[in-house]
């Protein structure tokens, strides 16, 4: 099948979180198993062009209410049947950050640049020639886009596409005011209840729900919880009317990029077998932090600092903790609330806790590598990444039972003969203390802490079982009449 897959962030060329590493690998593996993938992303200014760039000139015109915009394309092929198409606007996409200047404000101009974005993505594939049979839209960024397909696409090659649309964290919609109907050109009769209005304001991401023909999120267990309104951010009552057409789908790792018998940021490289080089990357991971060394454990924090993950249980828990003998590195970036709180833990802590503001690849994978534990206390976690990378790295997570974090993690003590991690229910930072004094009982037991390890190491997250999940949504939506009467992976695992 020719996929398009449209993704405001893609690794190796721009990420804040978790979407770019799916944007990265899952088109890859999709393609691996034979699949024609054009990956659009926006070229924002921080991005340096990849080898072998090209350039598609002229660029396209693409004519807005509140002014015609240029799309200047550029061509990067991964692989035969993977390849990215940029999409330059310097207005648009030269800026010091994606979403957000660095102090934290979102652009203003928002809507604009990631309506932009999409249609650039569409009527680029157009360009191109490229005649897809799957266009999957990703996250609010490109929530217009299955609309657009239905609209203004409608009578083109384009509109034959089938249209998927997977939500990445429901909690961000693309909310914006009404006035953003007329500056887009929209058109008056989608905004409604029924579309994309909500309480009187413009919702991206619920144009993709709406219009989509498909929905994906990315684990079973949240794609139940979207469907209810404690998690449902005003949508749940959309999502139940669409369970049909939901599926949960986890996402796998990168097996290439995440993996510590090769990974070159580490001093030291090991796996299940020998594990000797973890003992070296934690040694590293302390001095690196500025922390001497000690026979109690280390636990490890990489993060975007907001809300969602946890902190506002986890430092209360923490100050706790550090009353014993133990060591705390975080590594994260976001709202300066958490970063006050766990610069106040430092204050009182000063030789236990270690911290490094700001967004740094190379040191994540340290801090995976050279960590005992990994802790990932989330409020919700539609999937999670970093617990599945801690799991492949011999860290043994400690997470809230939520979401994929639910899904991928299995406790200790409720499974002895399968636990790879610590897991505990209540959002209150008694149970988050709790939680990590079983690690600290797990640690005082080295025999059953080596087999908790091994087991994790054994999991198989890697991204070629997910994509074959989608695979099987994909040809469904192509071939109904081939999947009738089959019931998908996807779905099944989401009931
Ligand atoms: P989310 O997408 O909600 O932030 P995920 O666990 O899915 O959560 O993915 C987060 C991704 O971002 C992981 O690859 C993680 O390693 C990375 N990451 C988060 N914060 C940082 C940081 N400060 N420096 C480097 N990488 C980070
Ligand atoms: C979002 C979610 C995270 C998920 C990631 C990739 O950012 O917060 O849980 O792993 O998207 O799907």
């Amino acid at each position: 099948m020719k996929i398009l897959f449209l993704s405001s962030e893609v690794v190796p060329y721009s990420k804040t979180g978790g979407l770019a590493d799916v944007a990265g690998a899952l088109p890859a593996a999709l393609a691996e198993i034979g699949h024609e993938l054009l990956v659009a992303t926006p070229r924002y200014g921080h991005i340096q062009p990849p080898d072998g760039l090209e350039a598609l000139d002229p660029p396209l015109t693409l004519r807005f209410p509140f002014g015609p915009q240029a799309a200047h394309y550029a061509l990067h092929g991964r692989a035969p049947n993977l390849r990215v198409l940029f999409i330059g606007n310097d207005a648009f996409f030269a800026r010091p950050g994606i979403y957000n200047d660095p102090s934290g404000s979102d652009f203003p101009d928002n809507h604009r640049r990631f309506a932009f974005f999409t249609l650039a993505a569409l009527s680029g594939a157009q360009h191109l020639g490229f005649v897809p049979d799957i266009v999957h839209f990703n996250d609010w960024q490109t929530g217009l886009g299955p609309l657009a397909l239905r609209r203004g696409y409608a009578g083109t090659a384009l509109a034959r596409a089938k249209s998927v649309f997977t939500i990445h964290n429901l909690a961000y919609q693309g909310l914006f005011p009404k006035r953003v109907m007329e500056d887009l050109g929209l058109p008056w009769d989608v905004f409604t209840p029924e579309g994309l209005e909500f309480y009187d304001h413009v919702n991206f991401l619920k144009a993709g729900l709406v219009w989509a023909d498909a929905l994906t999120t990315v684990s079973p267990r949240y794609a139940q919880e979207i469907q209810t309104p404690e998690a449902g951010y005003g949508l749940d009552g959309l999502l139940r009317r669409r369970t049909g057409d939901l599926h949960g789908i986890l996402n796998g790792i990168d097996a290439r990029e995440w993996n510590p018998a090769e990974d070159p940021y580490l001093p030291a490289r090991y796996d299940q077998d020998a594990l000797d080089g973890k003992a070296t990357c934690r040694r590293e991971l302390l001095s690196r932090f500025g922390l001497t060394t000690t026979d109690g454990p280390v636990f490890g924090i990489v993060s975007r600092l907001a809300g969602q993950k946890g902190f506002d249980i986890l430092i209360p828990a923490l100050e706790h903790a550090l009353g014993e003998d133990i060591r705390l590195v975080v590594l994260g970036s976001g709202e300066a609330r958490y970063e006050a709180g766990f610069r106040a833990l430092q204050q009182h802590h000063p030789d236990k806790v270690g911290l490094r503001f700001g967004f740094d690849v190379a040191l994540s994978h340290l801090v995976e590598a050279g960590a005992d534990f990994f802790l990932m206390p989330s409020l919700y976690e539609p999937c999670g990444l970093n617990q599945l990378y801690s799991l492949r790295y011999g860290t043994v997570p400690v997470v809230r039972a939520v979401g994929g974090l639910d899904d991928t993690v299995v406790d200790v003590d409720a499974d002895l003969a399968h636990g790879t991690g610590i897991k505990f229910g209540p959002y209150d930072a008694g149970a988050a203390a709790h939680a990590i004094g079983r690690a600290l009982e797990l640690w005082r037991d080295p025999p059953r802490l080596r087999a908790v390890r091994r087991r994790g190491m054994h999991q198989d997250f890697s991204w070629t079982r997910s994509a074959r999940a989608y695979e099987a949504l994909y040809r469904s939506l192509v071939r109904p009449e081939s999947a009738a009467g089959q019931q998908l992976p996807a779905a099944r695992k989401a009931q």
